[in-house]
């Protein structure tokens, strides 16, 4: 198969030079060439369509195939081309990666001529439909071979498309986005990545354009294989309705709710907002959640591509009793325990600054409290652990002490912040968010909770899954936190702020970093 496939990779070139060739022929001696009944290929062949500018297509046509033709020359001979091409390029300029993309683009523009021929000019050219065809197997022939013999992902188009998708969104979108309300935006992606979620060919094409996973991108962790270090973090995909989408945007995994015993629907308006000076959102959405059963219905059964996580808290609301409030939290753990909802581990979110007793699980003796009880429900997923960040080292310390006394596989560093004096917000910002309730995300996180990695790794060395959260918005900090001691690394706001492609240019540029 593969030999079949690398000689189609120079015999389909050929036919394309034999095509082209005839065209410049019959151009140059001023004759329309031949063409069945049915087709007019003069008035194809005259239309403004058969040339870009002063040059005409039989041209570009014949110097695409011939590129296409010494390619595949090389490929069969194994050519090593790297003494032609700069260092820097050498990972994106590989052989196979040349072809599959002069054949990708060939395959593009050949789907637009057959559009032109068939809505504009409205008649057929045979031998624009030979090349068309031509470049069109061609397109399949290198996605197939490439995909045989290439273990990790093509570079050069990834690059190429995350580098597009980079500049529509920052320049293009984002613009127009931060013109309306945070909430009613997030809104309409959650619904647009739930209609994108249901059908697996708008899956494939999500996952071709932005996410990148390679042998070497995947990590495991708590018996739990991650094709990649990048998760959503708990707070964008509330309840569930991404769930299908968020794998094939590139996440190596993602954390769904918080989820809450009872539903509750969120704290009164405006609940979220922007800082972009601090790079930084204001967060009052005090555990907005459809509650457990629900959001059970709605999982139960599906196969997620990426490993999941539940976040769960206790519901925003008063409770008479201590045990009360833990009891709500255990309700949880046991309805999804009993499920059919196809999820790989728990997050217990004991830091949502946002609710309205505080947060009450932050105490030593209350964590212990509730996870003396979680113990006993012998949770069947690992357990890991949503941490405050604005707690001074000695209480963090205290905390870890009592999660590593108990059966909690990870800690994840961190929540908000709700310090009103961090030095990472702009004056002018921090007196827009004195006058608004909610919490921090975003910059303002980065440098505490990098700290708290620090400490935890340093103190508990590898008793805990370390998962870096608050302030990843590009390879550089993502770095930093895995230098810090982080085994796995959570975002939302560098999403937000810089696009959905961020999560697969991190993959890539990590990945090339390590090769
Ligand atoms: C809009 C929004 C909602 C959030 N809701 C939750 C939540 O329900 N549960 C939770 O554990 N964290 C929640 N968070 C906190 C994030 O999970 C994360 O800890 C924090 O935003 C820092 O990461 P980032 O800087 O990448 O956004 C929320 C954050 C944002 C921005």
């Amino acid at each position: 198969m593969k030999t079949f496939l690398l000689l189609l990779h120079v015999a389909l070139p050929l036919i394309g030079i034999a095509d082209a060739s005839y065209l410049a022929y019959e151009e140059l001696q001023g004759i329309v060439p031949p063409c069945g009944s049915g087709f007019s290929c003069g008035e194809v062949l005259s239309s403004p369509y058969a040339h870009i500018g002063p040059v005409p297509l039989y041209a570009l046509g014949l110097l695409f195939y011939l590129t296409l033709f010494i390619l595949g020359v090389a490929t069969i001979l194994e050519l090593d081309i790297k003494g032609f091409v700069p260092k820097k390029l050498q990972s994106f300029a590989t052989l196979p990666q040349l072809f599959t993309t002069l054949a990708t683009l060939g395959g593009l523009f050949s789907l637009y001529l057959v559009f032109i021929m068939a809505f504009v000019i409205k008649g057929w050219c045979l031998y624009c439909l030979i090349s068309a065809a031509t470049s069109m197997t061609l397109f399949f022939v290198s996605w197939k071979y490439f995909s045989m013999t290439q273990k990790k992902p093509h570079l050069l188009l990834k690059t190429i498309s995350h580098t597009i998708f980079n500049f529509l969104y920052t320049q293009l979108l984002k613009p127009v986005l931060f013109l309306f309300d945070p909430e009613t935006i997030h809104t309409a992606f959650t619904k647009a990545g739930y209609i994108l979620g249901q059908n697996s060919l708008t899956r494939s094409l999500t996952n071709w354009i932005f996410s990148y996973n390679s042998p070497t991108t995947a990590v495991t962790f708590n018996g739990i294989s991650f094709p990649n270090k990048i998760g959503l973090c708990a707070g964008f995909d509330y309840n569930g309705e991404m769930a299908r989408i968020l794998g094939p945007v590139g996440f190596g995994f993602h954390t769904i709710g918080t989820v809450t015993a009872q539903p509750y629907q969120g704290n009164p308006k405006p609940r979220l907002g922007r800082l972009p000076d601090s790079k930084a959102l204001i967060v009052n959405k005090g555990l907005k959640s459809l509650g457990a059963k629900t959001i059970i219905a709605k999982l139960s059964g599906i196969h997620f591509s990426v490993p999941v996580g539940i976040s769960i808290a206790s519901t925003n609301t008063h409770f008479d009793s201590d045990h009360e409030q833990v009891m709500d939290v255990i309700k949880s753990f046991v309805l999804f325990e009993k499920s059919q909802v196809h999820h790989s581990y728990y997050e217990l979110n004991i830091s949502c600054p946002n609710t309205f007793g505080g947060e009450p699980f932050t105490t030593p003796n209350r964590l212990e409290q509730l996870l003396s009880v979680i113990d006993t429900l012998e949770l069947s997923k690992p357990l890991y652990i949503k941490m405050p960040i604005d707690q001074s080292e000695k209480e963090t310390l205290a905390l870890l002490r009592v999660s590593a006394a108990h059966t909690v596989q990870g800690v994840i560093f961190g929540n908000l912040t709700k310090d009103k004096n961090n030095p990472a917000v702009t004056d002018a910002d921090r007196k827009i968010w004195k006058q608004r309730k909610g919490n921090l995300s975003g910059q303002p996180t980065f440098e505490r909770s990098n700290n708290l990695i620090k400490l935890t790794k340093k103190n508990f060395k590898n008793r805990f899954t370390i998962v870096g959260c608050g302030g990843i918005f590009d390879t550089k900090t993502a770095q930093t936190k895995l230098d810090a001691g982080a085994d796995l690394l959570q975002l939302i706001t560098g999403m937000i702020y810089n696009g959905p492609q961020t999560i697969g240019t991190i993959n890539r540029e990590l990945d090339s970093k390590s090769a």
